[in-house]
Formats: structure tokens, C-alpha cells, sequence
């Protein structure tokens, strides 16, 4: 398995991947049919984003013999003021579902957690959804512990 920073040449194979990623996180975080989660706007979106994150060295990629099996972001985070711990967040973390168990995240994090490292971080932190049990699982095997708790209240209850 080889892990390392996206090119645009990685452009392709990411993009693809982030849509499964996307369709699989509905599971957890509803947001509509997936049939419209792939609009022109959202595509475009989609676009930029992800080629944002490669010109600036932020996309990870794990290959397993040239296969793309999974992707993750690192991204400073956006505390306001002066301060003297540096926090990094990592995100959007998926592996292919024929690639787990066998260790994907794990190096892709600590891949990150070494980047986030080299470009100033002296601590980083991620999200993960209450009922995930594979990242929390994923995320307590490598140490992370509960920093923060967020909160959600439906506006629109159906009855
Ligand atoms: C969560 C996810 C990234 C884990 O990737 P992976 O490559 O399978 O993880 P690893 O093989 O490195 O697993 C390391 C450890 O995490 C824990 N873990 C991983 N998957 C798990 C699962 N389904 N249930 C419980 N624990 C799990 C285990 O402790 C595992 O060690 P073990 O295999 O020796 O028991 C993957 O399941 C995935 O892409 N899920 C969908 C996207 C997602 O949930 N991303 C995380 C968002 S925060």
C-alpha cells in the first residue's frame, strides 16, 4: 500500500470515490435522494473542491497496487485568533468497501496525522457521526478521545 498527496493527475479516480463517499454518508446524515445529490451545481461544487484541496497539498490518497482504495482531507482549522497550538482537522475519510479491515485507514490517518505535523499542527482533530460505529471504531484504535459533542434538533418533525 502506498499513501501520499494528490496530483491533479489523481484528479479522476479522487473524484469518483468522493461520490461513493457522499452516497454513503446519506446513511447517516440524510440530506435527499441521491439521485439529486448529483446535480450540474453539485458537480461543480464537487469540482472545485476537490481541486482546491489538491493544489494546496490536502488531499491524501491510499493506493493498493494502483488501485485508488481511499481518500481523506487535512485542512487547518478556522480558529480566529493568534494562538499557540495549531490544530489541524482531518475529514471526509473513506476506503473503498472491498479495501477494509485491512489497514487502509489506519495508515492514511496516521499519514495525515504526520502531514498535519510537518506543516505546524501540534494537535488534530476530526468528527465523526454518533452512530458510525467503523470510524469510531477506527478513531478509538488509534487514541482520539471526545473533545466535543454536537447537537441536532429537527425543525420540520413529521408527526
Ligand atoms: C471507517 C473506515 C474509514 C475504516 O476503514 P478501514 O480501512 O476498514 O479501517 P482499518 O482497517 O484501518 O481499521 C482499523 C480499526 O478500526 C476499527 N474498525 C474498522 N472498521 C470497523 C467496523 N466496521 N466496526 C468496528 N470497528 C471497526 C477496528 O478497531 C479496526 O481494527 P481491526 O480491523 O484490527 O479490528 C471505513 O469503514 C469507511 O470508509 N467507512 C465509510 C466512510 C466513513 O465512515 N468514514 C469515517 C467518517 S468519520
Amino acid at each position: 500500500m502506498t499513501i501520499s498527496v494528490a496530483g491533479f493527475e489523481d484528479f479522476s479516480a479522487a473524484e469518483a470515490a468522493w461520490w461513493r463517499l457522499l452516497n454513503d454518508q446519506q446513511r447517516l446524515d440524510y440530506r435527499g435522494p441521491d439521485s439529486e445529490l448529483r446535480t450540474q451545481n453539485n458537480s461543480e461544487r464537487v469540482t472545485r473542491f476537490l481541486e482546491s484541496r489538491i493544489r494546496q497539498g490536502r488531499l491524501i490518497l491510499a493506493r493498493c497496487e494502483g488501485e485508488l482504495v481511499g481518500i481523506c482531507t487535512i485542512s487547518p482549522d478556522g480558529f480566529l485568533l493568534d494562538s499557540t497550538v495549531q490544530v489541524w482537522e482531518i475529514a471526509d475519510v473513506w476506503v473503498e468497501p472491498h479495501a477494509r479491515r485491512k489497514g487502509v485507514a489506519t495508515a492514511m490517518i496516521k499519514h495525515c496525522e504526520h502531514e498535519c505535523n510537518m506543516r505546524g499542527a501540534s494537535e488534530v482533530r476530526l468528527a465523526v457521526y454518533a452512530l458510525n460505529e467503523a470510524g469510531l471504531g477506527l478513531y478509538q484504535s488509534l487514541g482520539y478521545e471526545v473533545g466535543a459533542y454536537t447537537l441536532k434538533k429537527n425543525l420540520n418533525p413529521t408527526g
